[in-house]
């Protein structure tokens, strides 16, 4: 289904809203709670095309799962060892980390299954898991360079643990390893070149699985048993970064956006944008659920080119699309460096927002690796986003400073990640309409 997003020139954003729930965690809440043994109960459950598929996977799986009904889900969880052979071939929709963390659960199985995805997610590369998961004992076959679909043969004896230095900063990669773990002999350990989202070992924790987590390296045991628990999930971050940088760049705008997970994992958004001269406030921290959650108020500033340090790139790596937005807002250069994965994401994200950003007349030079914007002001005109969506969301914002209306096109798969967007974003006051 083709959807065009049509976005007005001006406005600015205001009121206190919630966005849906947490990607990641979401995801997580299935793949854990089908796992475990006893029902968990999840709430705040992000409805979403991803997640959605992650759950039909699950039910092909042979786990009852209830709802999900506003934001409810129940998994009536069966065991470590308690899934059972799928009658179908397993579709991951457009879900990296479906594909991902799955190939690290399915691997220890004692039957085999196939997992597909659509066009963009059959381009993504899987070596990245499927290398690490072989010299685990693994048996997973690809296409002849590492793409889906992907089968997997199920070894329910034959993994062991390793010690995997991984080559990049993935959390997909760390989370499919640690799945897999659970059923290897032995310990799995992980180190990380630079932190990455810890949802994972978080929620294992709290599903009574210890995790060992000593500087960049974290340790699980196989054969240890999940217990059922309950689960909050809070406001994504990377859906309310949306919200951060419009309200950012519009002037006038003072929002809050309500109980939004901070964990420290997360929150490079929040760090560079207040590099930037952003003016976004954390207010009533607390945790939930091992989680730290805030509502966060954002009021409009002017914003300044900066280089942003490569430290925080994977702590903020899904928010570059509207980073982007916000360093063509802000005076003088940005620089972005040390990205190069934003290229093998559901688009490649730096081309086709240099593509964009170029179409408006924003000064744009993609590098290898991240991108050179220099700020100012910019016209409307017909934006694609390649069905990305976090470039499409990205756009929608771009209008609220541009001397003309940005047409956004292929728009649909906004509701992979953030159900509602155009309504929601209407309501707080961006000038948007859908065809
Ligand atoms: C995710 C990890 C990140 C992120 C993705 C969600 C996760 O991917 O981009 O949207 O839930 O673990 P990488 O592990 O490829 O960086």
């Amino acid at each position: 289904m083709s959807l065009t997003y049509r976005v007005a020139p001006g406005g600015a954003l205001s009121g206190r809203i919630r966005v849906p729930g947490d990607k990641s965690i979401s995801h997580r809440s299935l793949m854990l709670g089908a796992i475990a043994e006893g029902t968990t109960h999840v709430s705040g459950f992000l409805e979403g095309e991803d997640t959605l598929a992650t759950m039909n996977i699950f039910r092909a799986l042979g786990v009852r799962i209830d709802g999900p009904e506003h934001g409810k889900v129940a998994v009536h969880g069966v065991g470590l060892h308690g899934l059972q052979a799928p009658r179908e071939i397993l579709d991951c929709g457009n879900s990296g980390t479906s594909m991902r963390l799955l190939c690290g659960l399915l691997a220890g199985q004692s039957f085999d299954c196939e997992l597909t995805g659509d066009d963009s997610l059959r381009r993504r590369p899987m070596r990245r898991v499927t290398d690490p998961l072989a010299q685990m004992g693994a048996v997973i076959a690809a296409t002849e360079d590492g793409r889906p679909p992907l089968r997997v043969t199920g070894r329910s004896d034959g993994l062991h643990g390793i010690d995997y230095r991984m080559l990049i900063a993935s959390a997909q990669v760390k989370s499919a390893l640690l799945l897999a773990g659970l059923y290897a002999d032995g310990c799995t350990c992980v180190t990380e070149p630079a932190p990455t989202r810890d949802h994972t070992e978080r929620m294992l924790a709290a599903f009574g699985c210890p995790v060992e987590c000593i500087d960049h390296t974290v340790c699980v045991n196989g054969g240890g048993r999940l217990t059922a628990t309950a689960i909050e999930v809070p406001a994504d971050i990377s859906s309310a970064a949306f919200f951060m940088v419009g309200a950012s760049i519009a002037p006038g705008s003072d929002i809050v956006l309500e109980h939004v997970g901070v964990n420290p994992t997360r929150t490079g958004i929040i760090d560079i944008l207040r590099g930037m001269g952003g003016d976004l406030t954390l207010l009533n921290e607390r945790t939930i659920g091992g989680e730290p959650v805030a509502d966060i108020r954002v009021r409009h500033a002017e914003l300044r080119g900066i280089e942003i340090p490569e430290a925080l790139v994977p702590l903020a790596i899904d928010e570059f699309p509207v980073l982007f937005i916000a360093a063509a807002n802000a005076r003088g250069e940005t620089i972005l460096k040390g990205a190069a994965e934003l290229r093998v994401k559901e688009s490649d994200r730096i081309q086709v927002m240099a593509d964009g950003l170029r179409t408006l007349g924003v000064h744009a030079d993609p590098t290898p690796d991240g991108m050179r914007i220099r700020g100012g002001t910019y016209h409307g005109g017909m934006v694609d986003s390649r069905g990305d969506h976090r470039i499409a969301m990205a756009f929608a914002m771009a209008a609220l400073r541009a001397d003309g209306t940005i047409a956004i096109s292929d728009c649909a798969n906004v509701a992979t990640s953030f159900p509602g967007f155009a309504e929601l974003a209407h309501t707080a006051g961006l000038r948007i309409g859908t065809v």
